[in-house]
């Protein structure tokens, strides 16, 4: 029996699982032998296999979404009592939820104005990525339509978003993509090597890094850009955080070419770095901004793309052109479950001083993971913000010589043998699958966190010796 599962529930659910269901990011060969694991149930930061094994969720339901932890009565009450009101109704008209929750978001965001409700991060995106070529066919007459997206970033797995996708592995095989999509290079000062930039440090890669984007630009013709599309922080790449003077100078480009500035802040958005938003760290006034998993701490779906009046604008004027409005629909975007859970969600982060709790808990696992790296050689680098935190593992640290995969495998399992749940690379880079990355919810406790970086120093040794 675990928890309100007996023996032949267990048994049943694993065997329809297996014959049934097709797993993400999953090769299905390993499960002839073996079964997935199962969540059945999430109190706070914890969650119970198919097998009753407790774990810490250290990755906030496996992908930087749960922020603010499991069984959460509250949000679970606030969706029922929407749902026995209005479940659903298409957002050509406007719903409770997503009124009030669109005024709450806004408060927070200041120089935005406008929500855009969809149902998943890539499909936000895709809104950004469609009002840019609109814009480009009202204003410029379809030429500045090219959208540039920088190498190690990712947007998404519908076809678009992929066609903005800095990760090679997960887009190989899926051609041909989009046209009108154009990389810029990383921004990874520990990878400067890379990119023929290792002589450059801090601020001088940093520059280094954004006027390459200006490069590309030129390259391209201005005349033929719309949009430039980044992570504040970039997630499944490897958790680069961009290094000084980087952003003001990717401002200060956008502004010289009119070009469109999309932040995708699907993993760093409500409170994940210990702001609302990744890019409120470093003061730049976007175009757009896209959001989904933490909005709504995974109780519904939900998924925003925010823009300001000044777009919003662009669509209202010459209403006598019956193409002029913004001609989209999102039919998940009417759930009113989403918008319900998420205004909840606001409301805890608030009272509960989560933001605030992020960044002393983020510092914390920073401290700790910095003190692994002085015990063991196999880490190269350790990255983050809040509680959003990654580290490279390589052979040697003077070639820094990525380990193996399958020791990154290793060291997840290590981890989960031990009770924490850890997040990797996974099918993102070629050549560069060797970090492993850390985002335990925003209620994370010193204790929560510690016994995470004590398991990961048990794996690392077991691991690597
Ligand atoms: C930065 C970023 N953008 C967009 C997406 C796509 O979001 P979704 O899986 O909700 O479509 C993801 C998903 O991991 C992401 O990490």
């Amino acid at each position: 029996m675990h928890g309100s599962f007996n023996e032949n529930d267990i048994s049943h659910i694993v065997e329809a699982d297996k014959a049934h269901v097709w797993h993400h990011l999953t090769q299905h060969k390993a499960f002839e032998t073996g079964d997935p694991r199962i969540i059945l149930e999430g109190k706070g930061m914890r969650v119970w296999d198919q097998n009753g094994k407790e774990y810490i969720d250290a990755v906030s339901g496996g992908v930087w979404t749960v922020n603010v932890g499991y069984g959460r009565e509250s949000i679970a009450k606030a969706v029922y009592d929407q749902l026995m009101k209005l479940c659903y109704f298409s957002q050509g008209a406007g719903s409770v939820p997503g009124s009030l929750f669109s005024e709450k978001l806004i408060s927070k965001m200041p120089g935005m104005s406008r929500v855009y409700y969809t149902n998943s991060g890539s499909e936000a995106n895709e809104k950004a990525f469609k009002l840019i070529r609109q814009i480009a066919h009202k204003r410029y007459g379809g030429k500045k339509h090219k959208i540039l997206y920088r190498d190690r970033d990712y947007h998404g797995g519908t076809l678009a978003a992929m066609s903005a996708g800095g990760q090679d592995e997960r887009v190989m095989q899926y051609g041909p993509l989009a046209p009108g999509f154009v990389r810029v290079p990383h921004c990874l000062e520990y990878r400067a090597a890379d990119q023929g930039w290792e002589d450059l440090s801090g601020e001088a890669y940093g520059q280094r890094a954004a006027d390459a984007i200006e490069e590309v630009i030129l390259r391209e013709g201005p005349d033929t850009v719309g949009g430039l599309c980044l992570e504040p922080i970039t997630a499944g790449g490897g958790v680069i955080v961009p290094p000084p003077g980087y952003w003001e100078r990717v401002q200060e480009i956008c502004t010289k070419y009119e070009i469109l500035l999309h932040i995708d802040e699907v993993v760093c958005g409500i409170g994940r770095t210990g702001t609302w938003f990744g890019y409120q760290h470093y003061g730049i006034k976007p175009d757009f901004v896209t959001m989904a998993k933490g909005v709504a701490s995974g109780y519904a779906a939900i998924a925003c793309c925010v823009t300001t009046e000044r777009v919003f604008e662009m669509f209202k004027d010459d209403p006598s052109d019956k193409l002029n409005y913004f001609r989209d629909i999102s039919t998940f975007g009417g759930c009113t479950a989403g918008p319900a859970a998420a205004l909840e969600n606001m409301r805890i982060i608030e009272d509960e001083n989560l933001l605030d709790n992020c960044t002393a808990m983020g510092d914390r696992m920073m401290g700790n993971l910095q003190a692994l790296a002085e015990k063991h050689k196999a880490i190269g680098d350790v990255r983050g913000k809040g509680l959003f935190l990654g580290i490279e593992l390589v052979e040697d640290r003077s070639t820094k010589e990525p380990v193996a995969e399958k020791l990154i495998q290793q060291t997840v399992a290590e981890c989960g043998t031990r009770g924490v749940i850890i997040g990797a690379a996974n099918r993102s880079i070629p050549g560069r699958n060797n970090f492993l990355c850390f985002s335990p919810a925003l209620i994370a406790t010193a204790d929560d966190i510690d016994r995470i970086t004590d398991t990961v120093d048990q794996a690392l040794t077991a691991t690597f010796g």
